[in-house]
């Protein structure tokens, strides 16, 4: 049956198919709807066949069993039905995927090609995921992603049972969501002059304006669309540092006292920016107004805050800043962007929500959110029933990004983690050595890499392994300006990614069976072929995906051992 990603366990029960016709129903309880509606739109949609409701036992079936963990589900294929049992609604859609799947590519498609025999293959499945958080990180900041592409890219990822899409929303080069109160952020943060092709050595430049944003309304329609897929949005506004579109909106929110931030623009340079913000009540008053918007958009309970690559010459060369540091008696930079982290650690606790941040938010101490200034608590250590949640132990959890190193030291402080390792799983790095590929940067990460690549360090004991939530493969968009180019960079190495986030690999990266994987890929690739994923072809890229000239930044030899 080739199914990918390996469930827990598939036997094929030959004699024993179900082939689907016109009279064929699909019944579900009120629970999962979703799952139903996706079944019967897609499906539909794929066979021409209509899928009608029908009655219990027979027909498509999804029924609730609340013995089972929420993502687990069980399929049972006979004739004339096919049981889908799911532990609740997120269970019901890896089902109704795995469902799709056992008919074939074509029922990947959106209208049916041909009259032809639709047969459910005789099988019992049971599946469950490995990891509960199974992430991809889309950065619309750096090249704005049009809204379509977007709810396209959410559906490639639940084909895949992958269930977060972190959606990097602000950065230097753009600030790509709607504030109400804060117009500027998308009236001028919201596009640039010019774009960087390549890297900074080739000394290319677009000269064509780049820019776009989600109004609230676009993103709650992401948010709805993903959700109805199992997948949860989480969205990243990211402070202080990677901050200059924001700055260039609103120049106040910029170190006035060693730049004139009035006469900066969206930045049209790749790297790290130094203008990054100031750490002001009033800076932190116009995060905590932006946060309030995200959160009436974005349900998830995490809520990234990034705290990556805060280049601190600016808050060394502000008196404002220094002064700052003294007034809430800091030892240095790293303690002034630790406190602005907490302070929002805090408030998203107060909201009941976590924040989550870039491994960097680790310096300058996480590991407890403490009692607001004044308090009588404050400096104590926090813990006890009679303070507020809040002030107790932080909940922050961290996505390890340098290595696994962050991810190490959070979850031995009992910090949940998603391991994302840019040695291993950052998609914009290259999939191969050679001229051919485009834009080169980063080390080589091929798809066999990728499919050994084992999130949970050996280094943790079983405790501190549980902290490991899950994993992540983040697509960041410098060198990546549509559709198609995610697509290359994303497939099929994100297929490999999703096996290993859901499925139960040896955990010895050598023990894993890559030969496995590749046969059953070249299957699945006829499944990408007509979703109309344009991925990098096995052998190379096609001519069209080369970017002939067109300098990258690679890094020469295998990644650091972690
Ligand atoms: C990062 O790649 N700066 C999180």
């Amino acid at each position: 049956m080739d199914l990918i990603p390996a469930p827990s366990s598939a036997v094929r029960r030959p004699g024993e198919d179900f082939p689907l016709d016109a009279t064929t129903t699909l019944t579900a309880p009120p629970g999962l709807a979703d799952a139903e509606r996706w079944l019967r739109g897609t499906l539909s949609a794929a066979t021409g066949l209509p899928l009608a409701p029908g009655r219990p036992g027979a027909g498509i079936e999804l029924v609730l069993d609340d013995t089972l963990a929420a993502e687990a589900y069980r399929i049972t294929v006979r004739p004339g039905h096919a049981l889908l049992t799911a532990g609740g609604p997120a269970g019901a859609l890896w089902a109704a995927q795995t469902l799709r799947q056992l008919l074939g590519p074509d029922a990947y498609r959106r209208s049916p090609l041909r009259r032809e025999a639709w047969v459910l293959p005789g099988a019992d499945i049971a599946d469950a995921p490995r990891f509960g958080w199974r992430g991809a990180l889309l950065d619309v900041a750096r090249h704005f992603l049009p809204k379509s592409d977007v709810l396209r890219f959410v559906d490639l990822l639940a084909a895949h049972k992958l269930n977060v899409l972190h959606l990097h929303l602000t950065d230097d080069q753009g600030w790509r969501i709607e504030i109400k109160r804060y117009p500027r952020l998308t009236g001028r943060g919201a596009w640039r002059e010019r774009s960087m092709v390549g890297y900074r050595a080739g000394q290319r430049r677009d000269d064509r304006p780049h820019g776009g944003y989600y109004t609230q309304d676009d993103l709650r329609e992401i948010v709805a669309y993903a959700a109805a897929r199992g997948i949860t949005v989480v969205p990243e506004v990211d402070l202080p540092g990677h901050t200059q579109a924001a700055v260039a909106a609103y120049p106040e929110l910029g170190n006035t006292d060693v730049v004139d931030t009035a006469a900066l623009g969206v930045w049209t340079d790749w790297g790290v920016s130094h203008h990054v913000l100031n750490a002001s009540e009033e800076t932190l008053r116009f995060f905590e107004g932006v946060l309030e918007e995200v959160l009436e958009v974005f349900p998830s309970e995490f809520v990234h805050l990034g705290g990556d690559e805060c280049p601190k010459e600016q808050w060394k060369d502000s008196a404002a800043a220094q002064a700052r540091i003294r007034e809430l008696g800091l030892a240095n930079e790293d303690e002034l962007q630790s406190h602005l982290i907490r302070h929002f650690d805090r408030w998203l606790a107060e909201r009941g929500r976590r924040l989550i941040g870039w491994d960097e938010i680790l310096e300058g101490g996480l590991a407890i959110a403490t009692a607001p200034q004044g308090a009588p608590e404050a400096g104590a250590p926090v813990s006890g029933a009679e303070r507020p949640a809040a002030w107790g132990r932080s909940r922050a959890a961290v996505s390890s990004w340098r290595g696994f190193g962050g991810g190490i030291a959070a979850a031995k402080a009992g910090h949940d983690v998603v391991m994302c390792p840019e040695q291993h799983v950052y998609f914009d790095h290259r999939q191969a050595d050679g001229p051919d590929e485009p834009i080169p940067v980063g080390f080589v990460r091929t798809l066999e890499d990728v499919y050994r690549f084992e999130p949970v360090p050996e280094q943790l004991d079983e405790a501190a392994a549980r902290h490991v939530i899950g994993t992540q493969a983040n697509l960041w968009s410098e060198f990546m300006d549509s559709a198609r180019d995610i697509d290359y960079r994303a497939f099929p190495r994100l297929v490999a990614f999703a096996e290993v986030a859901w499925s139960e690999l040896p955990a010895r990266p050598a023990e894993r069976d890559y030969p496995g994987f590749e046969r059953r890929l070249r299957a699945h690739l006829e499944v990408l072929d007509a979703l109309g994923v344009e991925y990098r072809p096995v052998d190379g890229p096609h001519p069209w995906q080369r970017r002939p000239g067109v300098v990258g930044r690679p890094i020469e030899g295998p990644p650091p051992v972690r």
